[in-house]
């Protein structure tokens, strides 16, 4: 429908002298958002900065912050080399950190709650925006929004990292091992998995540009597999910043000596 033909359109909006007409609590969504994120980010990053606490050599779990370990600092821990050198400023994971980061930040559910959260642009349907301007994502910086799809390439390499990782740690010693531990590394790679394939990039690529359905059962098939994820991206989002964190913070507290792992097998 053009312009013209729009109903209302060319109409300026109604003079409204109050800053919003909405009596709910509106402010409570991006106010528990922004707690959330903030909170979520600053863990992250001082975990990610301790250079400490990140393997658990006796059971070969690595938390997914330090994966892969790249630098000299990692030990039994690096198990693609260390090419990188240890310094305070460089995460273990430097090569893989970047690519993560830039896919949670394009990420169209993150852009959403952080564009509420953070820049008030706007923080709630029906409320103004926080800023005189606004010119959406057709320029710079935001216009990198629209690398999402390639963050999502990376995305999916280093999931299959972190799968590595949950399999190579069912193991105690050289035998096989099974612990709590074990349980959490997998809970968090089913769950990274599911926020990944959940993703609106995936779901093009798996679905996108076909005209006829039926010529691509295979793709039709993945492509209704990951809109029925997709519906659930949002609270993926969030369950994955959570099993990030507790797997983090449990292999943190058994490498410590905070608690032991609760060993079912070995
Ligand atoms: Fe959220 Fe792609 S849209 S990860």
């Amino acid at each position: 429908m053009t312009t013209a033909m729009r109903p209302g359109a060319g109409r300026a909006r109604a003079a409204i002298a109050a800053k919003t007409l909405r009596t709910d609590r509106w402010w409570l969504a991006p106010l528990v958002t922004f707690v959330g994120l903030a909170a979520w980010v600053t863990y992250a990053t001082v975990r990610v900065f301790m250079h400490d606490y990140f393997f658990v050599e006796q059971y070969h779990y690595l938390t997914p912050f330090y994966s892969p370990c790249l630098t000299d600092l990692c030990g039994p821990a690096a198990m693609f080399g260390t090419p990188l050198p240890s310094f305070f400023l460089l995460p273990e994971a430097a090569l893989t950190l970047p690519f993560l980061l830039l896919f949670r930040l394009t990420c169209y559910y993150y852009r959403k709650a952080y564009y509420r959260a953070f820049w008030l642009s706007p923080p709630a349907c029906a409320v103004p925006d926080g800023h005189e301007k606004y010119s959406g994502e057709t320029r710079f910086p935001l216009i990198f929004q629209n690398a999402h799809r390639y963050a999502f390439y990376a995305a999916g390499i280093i999931s299959i990292i972190n799968t590595w990782d949950a399999i190579i740690a069912f193991r105690s010693g050289d035998e096989f091992g099974f612990g709590l531990g074990n349980v959490i590394l997998v809970v968090n790679v089913v769950m990274l998995w599911a926020y990944t394939l959940s993703c609106h990039s995936c779901r093009h690529i798996a679905g996108g540009r076909l005209k006829h359905f039926s010529r691509h059962p295979v793709r039709y098939r993945f492509w209704t597999f990951v809109s029925k994820l997709n519906t659930r991206h949002m609270q993926l989002a969030w369950i994955t910043l959570g099993t990030l964190a507790l797997t983090d913070f449990y292999i943190m507290g058994l490498e410590i000596g905070w608690f032991s792992d609760l060993r079912f097998i070995n």
